[in-house]
């Protein structure tokens, strides 16, 4: 084993509102209690936790998430524990699962600053604060507000600034952002960004960011779900044999030989898990006792797909 073992952070946006961005058939209108799913995510926290995880990213648009983590933090006493939250996004489906609308995206000052209020709670836990999907539409790269404000939180706080990136342009975000400074230095220090067996677009500028030093955090590290087999993606058919032979010959399941994929591939600071429930997170952490061989990196690095093929994709992917 290598160095950064303990690689797997929990992500949150699942555990925080009960609809999310998968590939599962829309469930039934089940009943749903906010008081039984506040419990259950403390539960999924705390047990994370409890097997070794010690970075934690959440946002304000994810629902209770970033309220559930304030209220978790509070019981514990942990300099080990780090956590990062974003802003720009709310959360407006109020947990009715036949919600048309889910989230709303600002990327004003006034919505960081409103959105600070409240994410300050997480400090002295907080290092990371991010822009939650920076994208050239909504102009906040060009924002000298927005930034100013960012670098003076940077400055007070002793934070690592960062964005989070989607779509298909995500290598020309992150270009843009990687030269943007403040007072002579750059104001970005950690991306979290997209990356898989079916989208490793991130390659391509991989170098550029561990030349300078940036901070690299994986989500969507299971495609959304897209690497589990599934009648709906027939066209997936040789990832699914690849990865299902892989998982039989390393001995775990097949979430665990995607994220360690991203682990070998890029050696990021942190892949996260998207689990909602201990049975997925305590798969998603066989990762971290396994070694990929050069041959099964190849095999899996053949896997790519085009990049806009695979937002093409993402986008018509439903809230379930
Ligand atoms: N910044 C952003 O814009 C952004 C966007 C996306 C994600 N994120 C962050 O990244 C984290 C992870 O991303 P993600 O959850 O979207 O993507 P992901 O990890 O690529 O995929 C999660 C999907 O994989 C399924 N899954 C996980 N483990 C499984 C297992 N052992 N067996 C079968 N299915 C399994 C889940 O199933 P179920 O549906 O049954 O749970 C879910 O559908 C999020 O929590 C969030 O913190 C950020």
């Amino acid at each position: 084993m290598e160095d950064n073992d303990r690689y797997i952070g929990l992500g949150t946006a699942a555990i925080g509102r009960p609809q999310y961005i998968n590939i599962r058939k829309k469930q039934p209108n089940a009943d749903f209690s906010l008081s039984s799913f506040r419990k259950r995510g403390l539960q999924l926290i705390q047990k994370a936790y409890q097997s070794g995880i010690r970075y934690f990213d959440t946002a304000p648009g994810y629902g209770i998430a970033e309220d559930l983590l304030i209220e978790w933090l509070r019981s514990i006493d942990d300099p080990s524990i780090e956590v990062a939250t974003k802003w720009g996004y709310t959360y407006t489906a109020k947990f009715d699962p036949n919600a048309i609308q889910h989230e709303i995206k600002e990327h004003s000052l006034a919505k960081l600053n409103q959105q600070w209020a409240t994410s300050v709670q997480l400090l002295p836990y907080l290092t990371t604060y991010q822009i939650h999907s920076a994208t050239f539409e909504t102009g906040v790269l060009d924002n000298t507000a927005v930034l100013d404000r960012l670098a003076e939180l940077k400055a007070t706080h002793g934070l690592l600034i960062g964005l989070t990136s989607t779509g298909s342009n995500q290598r020309d975000v992150l270009l843009k952002a990687l030269d943007i400074q403040r007072d002579g230095l750059p104001l970005f220090d950690a991306f979290q960004v997209t990356y898989n067996v079916l989208d490793q677009s991130l390659s391509s500028i991989l170098l550029e960011m561990v030349n300078q030093n940036k901070r690299i955090i994986i989500k969507e590290a299971l495609a959304n779900g897209r690497i589990f087999p599934n009648p709906s993606y027939p066209h997936y058919e040789r990832l699914y044999q690849t990865i299902k032979q892989l998982a039989e010959i390393h001995q775990v399941g097949m979430d665990a030989i995607a994220l360690q994929f991203c682990k070998q591939t890029v050696r990021p600071f942190t892949v996260l898990s998207g689990a909602a429930s201990t049975e997925h997170l305590l798969g998603n952490l066989q990762a971290q006792v396994l070694q990929l061989r050069s041959s099964d990196i190849q095999i899996l690095q053949s896997m790519a797909i085009s990049t806009d093929d695979y937002w093409t994709e993402r986008k018509a992917l439903n809230w379930n």
